[in-house]
């Protein structure tokens, strides 16, 4: 029987790429977005290509209680996903003070909070089953604090850290968890982020969401804790290690700047 897999994220950029990729594995899928066309288009072509069953549900991760209506509305459709992949997560650049408020707390909602709850229904399952494994979307964000970028940096030290420590709990129960940390990526990122006047993706040139995707796919069947792709990436995830945390904040600001 085919397995299926659950992702957030799934109507743009990386998730689009990272359920084509499970489609042509043989995964069975379940993807989840506010925006469904895009993920319609999706189904359509995997279901045809590949021959599997692809289901939508439509879900603002940003709501209060959507990773238990999430969970309830997969329970219904008598779905059990062998695979969870919290995809879901955007940014926002400028001066914290300066920012809408909205956007952040629905920052905070999505990228941490629906995740958060997402894993604790999913994994419990999963647990029980004895077999299962996730994946969450953090960023080489997560290595360094983000000046212009403060919240969406430190929500991604969450995820990393997070995700490195239930790795750890959950050991010996067939359940792994991996942490992705992808550098840039081209993806619908920088417009949502409102982020095209910043020097950081001229900096540093961004990959392809389908290579993001493909490196995905192998490190969270290796069981990988940790998953950054591209050794550049590699090694500035790594550097921030080796230098005092004023250095790199000053770092950080300057490729963080407007051009
Ligand atoms: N691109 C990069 O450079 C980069 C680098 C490192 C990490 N990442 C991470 O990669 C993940 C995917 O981002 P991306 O680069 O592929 O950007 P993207 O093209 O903007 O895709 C973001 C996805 O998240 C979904 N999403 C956003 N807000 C949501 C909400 N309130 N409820 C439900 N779904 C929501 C979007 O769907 P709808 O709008 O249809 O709801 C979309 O499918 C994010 O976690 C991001 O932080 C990206």
């Amino acid at each position: 029987m085919s397995k299926t897999i659950l992702l957030t994220g799934a109507s743009g950029g990386i998730g689009y790429a990272m359920a084509r990729v499970f489609a042509e594995k043989g995964y069975n899928l379940v993807l989840v977005a506010r925006r469904k066309e895009p993920m319609e288009m999706l189904a359509d072509e995997v279901n045809k290509k590949y021959g599997i069953e692809t289901s939508i549900v439509i879900q603002d991760l940003a709501q209060e209680g959507a990773g238990k209506k999430l969970y309830e509305a997969i329970d219904h459709m008598g779905i059990h996903p062998d695979i969870l992949i919290n995809n879901a997560g955007f940014a926002d650049y400028g001066k914290f003070v300066e920012r809408g408020w909205e956007k952040v707390r629905d920052m905070i909602m999505v990228n941490i909070l629906a995740l958060t709850e997402i894993t604790r229904m999913f994994a419990a399952d999963m647990v029980r089953r004895g077999s299962g494994k996730i994946l969450n979307v953090a960023s080489t964000a997560a290595f360094q604090p983000g000046p212009l970028m403060a919240v969406y940096f430190a929500s991604k030290a969450y995820v990393l850290s997070f995700s490195e420590a239930i790795s750890n709990e959950l050991k010996g129960t067939g359940v792994t968890v991996t942490a992705l940390c992808p550098g840039p990526t081209q993806s619908g990122f920088v417009e949502r982020a409102e982020m095209s006047s910043s020097k950081m993706f001229r900096v540093i040139k961004p990959v392809s969401s389908e290579k993001v995707a493909r490196y995905a796919y192998h490190a969270l069947m290796a069981g990988k804790v940790v998953a950054i792709p591209g050794l550049l990436n590699k090694m500035s995830a790594m550097s921030s290690r080796f230098f005092p945390r004023s250095i790199v904040r000053y770092f950080m600001r300057k490729i963080s700047d407007p051009v």
